[in-house]
């Protein structure tokens, strides 16, 4: 069980699979006043970034599930490097229908809304997870500005425009669900750049590495293709947010 191959080579040295910088991570575990001993389930957990710098800043304890090997294994070695191996654990697998079987304070998923089939299946997910007052912390795009046509939408690799919303309908979209919004953290155009302009050069170092694999001409077509169309469609039209939602 893996994700397409393709992401684990594209983003194989990012710590962040997100367009959220290490320092407004940091500012968000900072923002949401976590108590040591905060109980963190984090769905789609990547390399881990978020459940290991907040173990080592603020004392929480957590685990994280995601479907990348090898993101998996990246986030173990982290946690071993910050020291922080005894409170944090990464299962490998398939979070849709991921449950905790302890109740936690705070119940994320942070750029993987799929996993519950969209914003409101996620959200239902993670409150079978999340105690009583307990916190969820969801990860979502949504457009700086409406693109002006379908292809424009497309070239975000969207579906179409229907696919996101503007920041104030995604905010209401979560007190429809029964949500206070209770804090936020936007990405920006360099958080944007961090991640998609680090992968750039992943891809150059691989192609030099891996003349001989099958997703040469697939790598080789994204280095050439990613940096004018990130350029000219996601870093003009998308947001993305780290959105913390209590139940009303
Ligand atoms: C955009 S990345 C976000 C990762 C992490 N939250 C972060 O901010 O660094 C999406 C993550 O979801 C994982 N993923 C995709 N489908 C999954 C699934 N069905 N179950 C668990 N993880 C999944 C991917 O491997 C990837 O690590």
């Amino acid at each position: 069980m893996d994700i397409p191959r393709i992401f684990n080579i594209t983003e194989s040295a990012h710590r962040i699979h997100n367009p959220i910088t290490p320092d407004k991570l940091a500012s968000l575990g900072a923002a949401l006043r976590l108590e040591a001993g905060t109980q963190v389930l984090d769905l789609g957990s990547g390399s881990g970034e978020m459940l290991c710098t907040w173990a080592r800043d603020h004392g929480i304890v957590g685990t994280g599930v995601d479907m990348s090997q090898l993101f998996t294994e990246q986030a173990r070695q982290r946690a071993e490097a910050l020291g922080v191996a005894d409170r944090v654990s990464f299962i490998h697998g398939d979070a849709a229908g991921h449950v905790a079987h302890e109740p936690v304070d705070v119940a994320a998923c942070v750029g993987a809304t799929w996993i519950g089939g969209g914003v409101a299946g996620t959200l239902a997910l993670l409150a079978r997870s999340l105690r009583p007052g307990g916190m969820i912390l969801i990860g979502e795009p949504f457009w700086r500005q409406l693109p002006p046509t379908e292809a424009a939408a497309q070239g975000c690799l969207a579906h179409g425009i229907s696919d996101f919303q503007l920041l104030p309908q995604l905010l209401a979209s979560f007190g429809n669900l029964g949500y206070d919004v209770v804090e936020m953290m936007l990405a920006d155009q360099d958080g944007w750049d961090r991640y998609e302009a680090a992968k750039w050069l992943t891809m150059r170092h691989w192609l030099a590495a891996n003349p001989d694999d099958e997703l040469v001409p697939v790598v080789r077509a994204q280095l050439h293709n990613e940096p004018v169309r990130y350029a000219t469609y996601t870093r003009e039209y998308l947001g993305w947010g780290v959105f913390a939602l209590m139940q009303r």
